[in-house]
């Protein structure tokens, strides 16, 4: 039994989730938050609440006058400690639904520890109003699903920790006043008060110091790290979030692989007793854009992109043929019965395309055995033929396609996907925890998804950026594309796990050469002085000696979405930011006092009336 005590006052003998039958009779002490409390004709019913669950209280008049008396004045959320007997709840009165539903507490004290004021919000709905909850976050946090999410989270940390310890990986803290990487986002800046003018950056990931570790000796490493990136938020994407950072020396990918699947294996068991499937399957990028339009694959449902060059290579319907002539593709996704498709969701579903660069969306339906289009009416009897069998087109099918860019044409067809798939709710049936979907496809569906390019194209800046980062090696047998500047045919020994369409983790091997490193510099535009001042630490270690090193990062919190079921990852986070990267709590970003500035010789611009 855990006893709690404060000084020489013992505040509680159980919590209260555990009494059972086998307690009645005893003398108990219980203390928490009044839940609920109901008033049945005199008799008072409470609910009291810890974190472990709930226990009844009941004052009976009958029994004690007085104390029915302090009962009545309870409201939710009070913080009150009852001293009382274990009883049995009265026959037909039981509930089966609560794990302490057969007892009840038959009070002979109760103290009110504190009150609670007006709340924000009932405690047992959920709010619509998110604002409002992370106002009230320490109040949000005592709802059972969140008190979940975070004791969930710590599972999710703690079985990291030990399979890593397991596997010889040291845990070492990284500094957070750092200096601006270049992960892709833009930095939150740090002014110096003592070097007034110079900035430290908050780190987007520890990635240059983990390689530093490696050339360190450190071999294996890991941290559970904070990262800071000043980007566009979505409700997978917070300005502050929290990785499962690895890097190893003396590995190949397959290590790589092998280390992160037992540690997500590991997660799994310790979280769900869910025994994930290793290894996992393997996915190129060129083939998981090409059948699925998308470098993070949601294979719980069919509904691939399938390539229609070889039908439509003559064909007479110009959108089509002039798609291929110009060098790009025909593709099309069979939405199985989605005939029914209203205009509102073909509206909808035009708009991803265009937002997504189509030029429009052709589409068909069938039914009652005629294919409903303006495009029909183009096809050759052989075309419709090919169309038929290559797409599997039955009664009840809406066919959509898209004639574009190989990189549009998959792009726009994987947004479709998606979003077809949520109006169809073709994920709703394979969900977290349940298993046996009809579709037979896993509930857990972990892929490595390899071969990412090495560089992207930049329109926006007119020159090539690293698509992962600039420390990611070039695959050994695309090095003469990558000696000859054939930037675009260049792979990355670069790879990134998914897990049900949701992009969990990503790594790759690293380049330990000092001259290879210069000549990577070299092909993202990066000057020869700015490589000194940017990256000079990283260059001078690698010329004393780097190990061959690889490894990869987690988001954990978006592992613990995907754990709890969750669809955001701000329900994971105890102090999450909302969309405008605001804390609303604490009311942060906040002013400061004009001396703080002073301090730190920075003046704000007065703002333009223009
Ligand atoms: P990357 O940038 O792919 O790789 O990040 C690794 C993982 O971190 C998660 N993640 C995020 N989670 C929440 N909010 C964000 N804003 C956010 N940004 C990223 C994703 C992603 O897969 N240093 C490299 C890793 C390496 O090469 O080892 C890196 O940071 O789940
Ligand atoms: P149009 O000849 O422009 O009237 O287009 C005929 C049909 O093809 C319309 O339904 C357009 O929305 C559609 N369409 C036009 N361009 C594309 C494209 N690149 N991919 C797929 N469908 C398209």
């Amino acid at each position: 039994m855990t006893r709690y005590f404060l000084g020489d006052r013992m505040y509680r003998t159980h919590g209260c989730n555990s009494l059972r039958k086998s307690d009645i009779g005893q003398q108990v002490t219980l203390a928490g938050w009044v839940n609920v409390t109901r008033d049945h004709g005199g008799v008072i019913f409470i609910d009291l609440r810890d974190r472990e669950g709930l226990t009844q209280v009941v004052f009976r008049p009958e029994e004690n006058a007085e104390l029915a008396k302090q009962a009545h004045a309870l409201r939710g959320e009070d913080v009150i400690q009852v001293l009382g007997r274990v009883a049995a709840r009265l026959p037909g009165t039981q509930n089966p639904n609560l794990a302490t539903g057969d007892i009840e507490i038959i009070p002979s004290e109760l103290r009110i520890l504190n009150r609670a004021d007006t709340l924000p919000f009932p405690i047992d709905a959920e709010p619509q109003n998110e604002d409002l909850r992370m106002t009230h976050r320490y109040f949000d946090l005592r709802r059972p699903r969140l008190a979940r999410n975070l004791r969930m989270r710590h599972r999710v940390a703690k079985a990291t920790r030990d399979y890593l310890d397991s596997q010889g990986f040291v845990e070492v803290e990284t500094p957070i006043l750092s200096k601006s990487t270049p992960e892709g986002a833009r930095d939150f800046l740090v002014p110096s008060r003592i070097m007034p003018g110079k900035f430290y950056a908050l780190p987007q990931a520890p990635q240059q110091y983990k390689q530093l570790l490696m050339v360190a000796g450190v071999e294996k490493y890991f941290q559970i790290a904070k990262c800071f990136r000043d980007e566009d938020l979505r409700a997978d994407r917070q300005p502050e979030f929290t990785q499962i950072d690895i890097e190893a020396s003396f590995v190949t990918p397959e290590d790589t692989f092998a280390v992160t699947e037992g540690m997500l294996a590991a997660i799994f068991k310790a979280t769900l007793n869910v025994d994930v499937k290793t290894p996992f399957d393997r996915l190129t990028y060129r083939d998981a854009v090409n059948r699925f339009g998308s470098d993070k694959p949601d294979r719980r449902f069919q509904m691939e992109l399938v390539d229609l060059a070889e039908i439509f290579r003559e064909s007479s319907f110009k959108v089509f043929r002039g798609a291929l002539d110009a060098g790009g593709v025909v593709k099309a996704i069979n939405a199985k019965g989605f005939a029914g498709i209203t205009i509102g969701q073909a509206d909808e579903l035009t708009g991803i395309a265009k937002l997504h660069g189509a030029k429009g969306l052709a589409f068909i339906k069938i039914e009652n055995g005629e294919w409903k289009s303006p495009i029909v009416k183009f096809f050759s009897d052989a075309e419709k033929a090919a169309l038929q069998s290559k797409l599997h087109i039955e009664e009840g099918d809406c066919v959509f396609f898209a004639a574009d860019k190989w990189e549009i044409a998959c792009e726009v067809l994987g947004r479709l996907r998606l979003r077809i798939a949520e109006i169809q709710d073709l994920l709703g049936r394979v969900q977290h925890g349940r298993s046996g979907s009809d579709t037979g496809a896993p509930d857990w569906d972990f892929l490595w998804v390899t071969d990412f390019p090495l560089f992207e194209w930049s329109a926006e800046e007119n020159k090539w950026n690293a698509m992962h980062h600039p420390f990611t090696r070039p695959k050994t047998e695309d090095m003469p594309s990558f000696e000859a500047k054939k930037f675009p045919d260049v792979r990355a020994e670069a790879y990134d796990v998914v897990l049900n369409g949701v992009e969990i983790g990503g790594g790759s091997m690293r380049i330990y050469e000092p001259e290879l490193q210069e000549k990577m510099f070299e092909a993202l535009g990066i000057s020869r002085e700015a490589r000194q001042s940017q990256f000079g630490h990283l260059l001078r270690a690698l010329r004393l000696g780097a190990p061959p090193h690889g490894g990869i990062a987690f988001g954990l919190d978006r592992l613990v979405m995907l754990v709890c079921g969750e669809q955001s990852i701000r329900d994971v986070m105890a102090f999450p930011k909302n969309n405008r990267a605001m804390d609303l709590m604490t009311n942060s970003p906040a002013e400061v006092d004009p001396r703080q500035l002073r301090e730190l010789k920075l003046r704000l611009l007065e703002e333009k009336n223009d």
